[in-house]
């Protein structure tokens, strides 16, 4: 074991006077107390940022009154959702308020004011199921730029309201009876790829809303997509062994929109995209991103197949245990049509933007 001699102890002691407060080590941003921090956007890449994480949040709220509303006591019992289950999508409404209120205060009253709506379910699973999948993309969508903030005073406000968030979608996992969370990593997308996902369900927005600088890719569908509505009947459990949604080798049936289509609130916003021919499927999953080949393409179709892998490979396992591992691709996941298959990791996502064709479109891995 070390230990100091006299001369470095009086180094460690000189090293220490060095520091900007005690028990501080050296390095960090914004420690030292001045300038106080300021929760304000750093930069208009802060601003839209957050005005979509602000869309997102409106929606939210809406949609988890309109869910209560729409259906009564008695339909969401026969669901499995006791009145104490009511009353969190209930209070989830709320911290909603709470996350409106959070990111309007920090764009100064110049951010997004609440829109109309427009949702796609009839029954309360399939209101289950729609949750879980908005707060997928709304938790993802801000994983995606947050480090990338110029205002890290913001970020940090920001960090603690989609943890909540995270929360929720979890908890409506748990609603719907899936495994609340099959994977090691909450994976991260980009701004245009979360906006692409929300744009639909704005249906009209105050003419005063800024506009939203981010790009609006073409739809994609999968024709097949692991229905969790139908797998999952086990009813709300805070865990469950539903059998795998789906499994590696699971042939997926794709088929997207070309670009040009007028989308989102009063269809003031076109859909685009800047890349070549469709090649690939891209899986975002966790801490990846993990190409498949497109096959048997026919204009806007075609298929491919669902990738393998695991998480880490086995001999790379924190304490070299090679009998643990985790599938890379479980979830409420992403995929996208690609020109291309660049490698790209966490923090440079946004790198992928120019590549694709289409997407995401949600996968219900698991
Ligand atoms: C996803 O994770 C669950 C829970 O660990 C597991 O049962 C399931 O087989 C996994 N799905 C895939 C596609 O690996
Ligand atoms: C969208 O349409 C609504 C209803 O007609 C209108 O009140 C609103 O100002 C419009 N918003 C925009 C952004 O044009
Ligand atoms: C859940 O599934 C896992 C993996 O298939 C199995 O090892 C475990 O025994 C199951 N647990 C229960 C309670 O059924
Ligand atoms: C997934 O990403 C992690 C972190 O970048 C990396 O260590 C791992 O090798 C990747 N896994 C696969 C199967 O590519
Ligand atoms: C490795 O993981 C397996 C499965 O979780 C567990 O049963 C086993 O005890 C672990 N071995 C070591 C050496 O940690
Ligand atoms: C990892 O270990 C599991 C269990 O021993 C094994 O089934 C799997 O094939 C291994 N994967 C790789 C990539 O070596
Ligand atoms: C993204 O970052 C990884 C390192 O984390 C690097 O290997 C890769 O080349 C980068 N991708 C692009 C498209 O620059």
């Amino acid at each position: 074991m070390w230990k100091p001699s006299l001369l470095s102890s009086c180094l460690l002691v000189l090293a220490g006077l060095a520091r900007a407060a005690p028990y501080t080590p050296k390095g960090g941003v914004g420690t030292s107390g001045t300038p106080p921090p300021v929760y304000v956007p750093g930069s208009d890449f802060d601003f839209q940022s957050l005005n979509l994480a602000l869309n997102q949040e409106w929606i939210e709220l809406d949609l988890f009154h309109h869910g209560l509303a729409q259906f009564s006591p008695a339909e969401f019992e026969a669901a499995g959702v006791t009145p104490a289950y009511q009353f969190l999508i209930e209070y989830m409404a709320d911290q909603e308020v709470g996350h409106a209120t959070l990111i309007s205060n920090i764009l100064q009253g110049k951010g997004a004011k609440r829109c109309q709506y427009t949702y796609p379910f009839k029954t309360v699973p399939e209101f289950l199921d729609f949750c879980q999948k908005l707060t997928r993309w709304g938790e993802s969508g801000v994983y995606g730029f947050l480090a990338h903030l110029d205002s890290r005073p913001s970020a940090t406000l920001l960090t603690q309201s989609i943890t909540t968030e995270a929360r929720q979608q979890m908890a409506f996992r748990q609603l719907k009876g899936l495994f609340p969370m099959p994977v090691w990593f909450e994976t991260g997308i980009t701004q245009s790829m979360a906006w692409t996902l929300l744009a639909p369900y704005l249906k009209t927005c105050p003419a005063e809303n800024p506009r939203i600088e981010w790009q609006n890719f073409p739809a994609l569908t999968i024709t097949n997509n692991p229905d969790a509505t139908k797998e999952a009947t086990g009813g709300a459990a805070v865990s469950s062994n539903v059998t795998a949604l789906s499994y590696a080798g699971r042939h997926v049936t794709l088929e997207w929109e070309k670009p040009g289509k007028k989308v989102s609130y009063n269809n003031s916003y076109t859909t685009s995209t800047s890349a070549g021919k469709p090649k690939y499927a891209a899986w975002i999953s966790q801490l990846n991103t993990t190409y498949t080949e497109l096959k048997h393409i026919d204009g806007r179709k075609a298929s491919t197949t669902q990738p393998g892998g695991n998480i880490f490979s086995n001999h790379t396992v924190a304490g070299g245990n090679s009998t643990i591992s985790a599938p890379l691709i479980n979830d409420t996941m992403f995929v996208l049509i690609v020109d291309d298959n660049p490698h790209v990791t966490p923090f440079n996502l946004s790198l992928l933007n120019k590549h694709v064709v289409a997407g995401p479109a949600i996968y219900q891995a698991g």
